[in-house]
């Protein structure tokens, strides 16, 4: 089938995100898998937002990773997701930790449901790569933070791996597959070639351009690193894993003037 229009090529990423619900916290840079990874966390993100409670919009939340360790820290979160299997368990995650007050809701980070000046801070992890229209959807975020309120976008340049962290990539899959007796080679969340092929992020966008997108939006832009959070998940890694994870994330907090 081919995807011609942006509904559909949403209809398709929702679906392959359905099946993932259960399974995603399972991996490492995903779910949580260890007390001091899950303190690095909350200690990044309470630097990043001081003031409590702070009314926030998480987008493309998925199974609640940021939503949960933001109501941790007392702010107030909204995460939207266009994924119903990812949200199942991000209910269920909330429901199990006492977490009443988070709203989880079907939506599109590209198309919000809200209205202007809503939020002092708007979030994202991970998110970016799997946009069709990332400018879009910044200026969407932009358009529904308060004035002087923040958004953040926590990405990784994932897709244009630099030659040693090719070769790095190529023999920690190698070393995971013999120790698990299975396939480990990278497989971009079943995207298939068509789907890639509408996604400016996974080919000639990355997390440098990005930051010159956020700029273009009218924020004022500050630019981070994520250092403390990789260095608590590679502690625990086995040797293939840390070696198939050479990635870092890049954070980038802009303000709206
Ligand atoms: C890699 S997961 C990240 C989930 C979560 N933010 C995290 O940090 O674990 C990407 C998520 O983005 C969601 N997504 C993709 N495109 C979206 C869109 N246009 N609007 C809202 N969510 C979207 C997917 O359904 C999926 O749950």
């Amino acid at each position: 089938m081919s995807i011609e229009n942006s509904l559909e090529v949403k209809n398709k990423i929702s679906t392959i995100w359905d099946k993932c619900g259960n399974s995603y916290d399972n991996d490492y840079a995903h779910g949580l898998k260890s007390e001091k990874e899950k303190q690095e966390w909350l200690k990044l993100l309470d630097s990043m937002i001081p003031v409590k409670p702070s009314e926030i919009l998480d987008v493309g939340a998925g199974t609640g990773f940021l939503s949960l360790l933001l109501s941790e820290l007392g702010h107030q979160c909204k995460g939207i997701d266009l994924s119903e299997g990812m949200l199942s368990r991000a209910k269920l995650k909330a429901q199990e930790n006492g977490f009443k007050d988070i709203i989880f809701e079907i939506g599109d980070a590209e198309n919000l449901d809200e209205p202007d000046n809503r939020y002092d801070v708007v979030i994202n992890r991970h998110l970016v790569w799997t946009l069709p229209h990332p400018k879009k959807a910044i200026s969407e975020w932009v358009r529904v933070l308060k004035p002087g309120g923040h958004l953040i976008i926590i990405d990784g340049d994932w897709f244009h791996d630099s030659f040693s962290n090719k070769t790095k990539i190529f023999i920690g899959t190698c070393i995971v597959s013999v120790k698990e007796g299975k396939n480990a080679f990278k497989n971009v969340g079943n995207y298939d070639d068509e789907l890639i092929s509408k996604l400016p992020m996974m080919h000639d966008e990355n997390a440098r351009q990005l930051v010159d997108m956020a700029k273009k939006s009218g924020l004022d832009i500050e630019v981070r690193d994520a250092k403390a959070v990789e260095k608590a998940e590679k502690e625990i890694m086995s040797l293939g894993y840390r070696l198939k994870n050479p990635y870092k994330r890049t954070i980038i907090i802009g303000t709206k003037i």
